[in-house]
């Protein structure tokens, strides 16, 4: 029986567009932006899953998938038992706290006692603690930046990449506490005839990488 390597990539967002360009200039091809969850590669032993980025690592550490492809801050924040097995270089953003832009700044201790709302619970927690500073962290999984605004909380921690969401939103970004590109991750015990094939893409993604520099 031969096998096929199950790889996850972000169904849509900021690492997806470059995932499918990777695989392409890998000569790796399979349908792509078509609404299906799923497709076969047509010249690899591989086939696509398109999934939320935030539940990648544990399909990962599962093995429902064999590889994925996410952020470096997602991999941290989900704590899942994958091996990261090569850095990828795209979709590069960085995790940072943001205040409101007409309030003062005077460094982390200011948000003692306060509210901070955030997706990435664990990552700011670590943070605050390395920090000594004690806050409320309030977990929303999405449009954290509106939260000031609403009075819902102080502060937010979020992925910052080009700026425009704190902008549009009336923040400042005061603190990075983390930052990230996207990673390759695989599942903690492949199969000798499937880490083949993981050799075989690794081989061909390293090729595709000096290629550009
Ligand atoms: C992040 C973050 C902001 C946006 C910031 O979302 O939550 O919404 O990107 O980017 P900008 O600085 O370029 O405006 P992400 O792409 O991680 O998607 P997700 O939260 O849906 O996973
Ligand atoms: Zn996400
Ligand atoms: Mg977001």
């Amino acid at each position: 029986m031969s096998s096929v390597l199950r790889i996850a990539l972000q169904k849509s967002g900021r690492l997806s567009e470059d995932s499918y360009q990777l695989f392409k200039e890998c000569g790796i091809r399979f349908d792509y932006g078509t609404g299906k969850l799923k497709s076969i590669s047509s010249n690899f032993p591989a086939e696509f899953l398109f999934l939320r980025d935030d539940d990648i690592p544990g399909y990962v550490e599962d093995g429902v998938a064999d590889l994925g492809i996410v952020g470096e801050n997602v991999a941290v924040e989900t704590n899942r038992q994958v091996n990261t097995i090569h850095k990828l270089g795209f979709s590069k953003c960085r995790l940072s706290i943001a205040i409101l832009r007409g309030n003062d700044w005077s460094g982390i201790q200011d948000l003692e006692g306060k509210n901070i709302a955030t997706s990435y619970p664990n990552l700011l927690g670590t943070y605050l603690a390395s920090q000594g500073v004690t806050a409320n962290i309030h977990e929303i999984s999405g449009s954290v930046e509106i939260a000031p605004s609403i009075g819902l909380a102080e502060a937010v921690c979020d992925i910052v990449s080009s700026g425009s969401t704190l902008l549009s939103n009336g923040l400042k970004e005061v603190e990075t506490i983390f930052r990230s590109e996207a990673i390759l991750i695989a599942r903690p015990e492949l199969p000798a005839e499937k880490q083949t094939l993981v050799d075989k893409l690794l081989f061909r993604i390293k090729a595709v990488q000096v290629a550009k520099n």
